[in-house]
């Protein structure tokens, strides 16, 4: 089938060339010219594992294009995605205006009985608007708009898409719902579950999926509070109820909050949708601020145990090391991160701040004005009072703490992630202090 994906950011990039892979043709469309010549080149602008052989393959065999939007591929194509951005509105609702402008641009080209197929995550509701909107462009309604949400987790976006839990497509029109079961086939076929619903209901499962998930990390996140007043260990407490098949041992690592595009833009959007339609979403609304007030806390935490360890009234420049700035391992994003809320206060209370991130430096960089950077863990723990993980990076976990103990100035080890073990810590002469688990005397 001929496919155009209008937008080559992360969604489109990693969904074009996951459908050229399974044979399909490709094109993919961006705007932004800086963007789509290194594309046109072979140059992935963003990091995802397996991405770029998959993209490199693909254009080689022809099946993966990239266009600006003149493209004459919009009049040949049978299905036309749109993977543009939905930022956050003011009100936590989210502005559809890239969608309205991409509808728009591409209605009067398409040939009757195309089908456009949203990808981007939107509100109940946008589906049917966009298709009010086509079908005005064209004067008929011959094209019809379903949806399409994606479930892709960055990190592991290719196997999230290759071996889906399940394909969701929401379309009001049969005939459409028949071309996204044709574009699908080489997957179903293989047994990955497909779910088809109206436009509406697509829409509500990507946000409620994203809300459930959301939802068990903010319980386990506050679980492991309570597991350290209690005394507790939120490792083996998570162990014991995940092994429970109702509940399900995954999404149940306590950590620093949840970060990146989604959870936090998306449960925004969902309790805004709530209040839009008169059915508020409490319990999303409480999760949002606690996730909030949790990233807030981790500073101030590591700010009172740094002023603990201070002599007397002697106050000398508090230097932290901060590892892992993406918002979680196998990415470069740093959307949301917990590092943009811990490091600015962290700064803002005084403290020099050295960071490290195998593969977000850059981008983390851009927005944290004020901070060092060190090639390697061991570099950015130099002459610190305390070492702060953030992300669960591989690499972090198989630090050398020996080492590292050598290199500071003081011994305060915050494990965020609960990626070290507390006993190999301390007989390396370092305080660490994780999540959900008594901190050392
Ligand atoms: C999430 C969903 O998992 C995808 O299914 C969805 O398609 C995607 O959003 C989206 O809407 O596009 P992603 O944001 O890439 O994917 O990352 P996750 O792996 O879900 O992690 C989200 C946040 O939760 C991260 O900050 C992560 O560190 C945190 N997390 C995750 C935990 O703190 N504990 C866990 O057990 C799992």
């Amino acid at each position: 089938m001929n496919i155009v994906m209008i937008g080559a950011g992360y969604v489109g990039l990693t969904t074009g060339a996951c459908l050229a892979h399974l044979g399909h043709s490709v094109t993919c469309v961006e705007s932004d010219p800086r963007r789509l010549g290194p594309l046109r080149a072979g140059d992935i602008p963003i990091y995802e594992p397996g991405l770029a052989d998959v993209v490199q393959a693909c254009r080689l065999s022809g099946r993966l294009q990239f266009a600006d939007p003149d493209t004459p591929a919009l009049g040949t194509a049978d299905v036309v995605m749109l993977a543009v951005g939905t930022p956050s509105g003011a009100d936590g609702d989210i502005d559809l205006a890239q969608i309205h402008e991409a509808a728009r641009q591409i209605a009067p080209r398409l040939r009757p009985g195309a089908v456009i197929a949203i990808k981007s995550t939107v509100v109940a509701g946008t589906a049917r608007s966009v298709a009010a909107l086509v079908a005005r462009a064209r004067g008929a309604g011959d094209v019809a708009v379903v949806s399409n949400p994606e479930f892709l987790r960055e990190g592991s976006a290719l196997a999230d898409f290759l071996t889906a839990d399940r394909i969701v497509v929401g379309a009001d029109d049969p005939a459409a719902a028949g071309v996204m079961a044709a574009l699908y086939a080489p997957l179903t076929e293989q047994g990955v579950p497909y779910v088809r619903t109206g436009t509406i209901d697509a829409e509500l499962i990507k946000y409620a999926a994203n809300a459930c998930l959301a939802l068990r990390i903010g319980f386990v996140n506050e679980l492991a509070d309570l597991c350290e007043a209690a005394g507790g260990d939120i490792a083996r407490v998570t162990e014991g109820i995940g092994l429970d098949s109702r509940i399900g041992p995954r999404f149940l690592q306590a950590g620093p909050g949840f970060g990146g595009s989604c959870f936090p833009k998306d449960t925004r959007a969902f309790a805004a949708t709530g209040r839009r339609l008169g059915a508020r979403q409490t319990v999303i609304e409480a999760l949002i601020a606690a996730n909030e007030a949790r990233k807030t806390a981790l500073a101030g935490r590591i700010l009172q145990a740094l002023d603990a360890r201070q002599n007397g009234t002697e106050r000398r420049p508090r230097r932290v090391a901060v590892l892992g700035m993406a918002f979680k391992a196998g990415t470069d994003d740093v959307r949301d991160a917990a590092a943009l809320s811990v490091v600015p206060a962290l700064t803002a209370a005084g403290v020099t701040v050295t960071g490290h991130d195998p593969k977000a430096r850059d981008q983390a960089a851009a927005l944290l004005p004020g901070v060092g950077w060190a090639d390697d863990p061991y570099d950015a723990a130099a002459g610190a009072d305390a070492v702060v993980i953030l992300t669960e990076w591989e690499e972090y976990r198989r630090l050398d703490l020996g080492r590292l103990a050598q290199r500071m100035s003081g011994k305060l080890l915050f494990d965020f992630r609960n990626l070290l073990c507390p006993d190999a810590a301390a007989r390396a002469g370092l305080d660490c202090i994780g999540i959900g688990r008594a901190a050392p005397p």
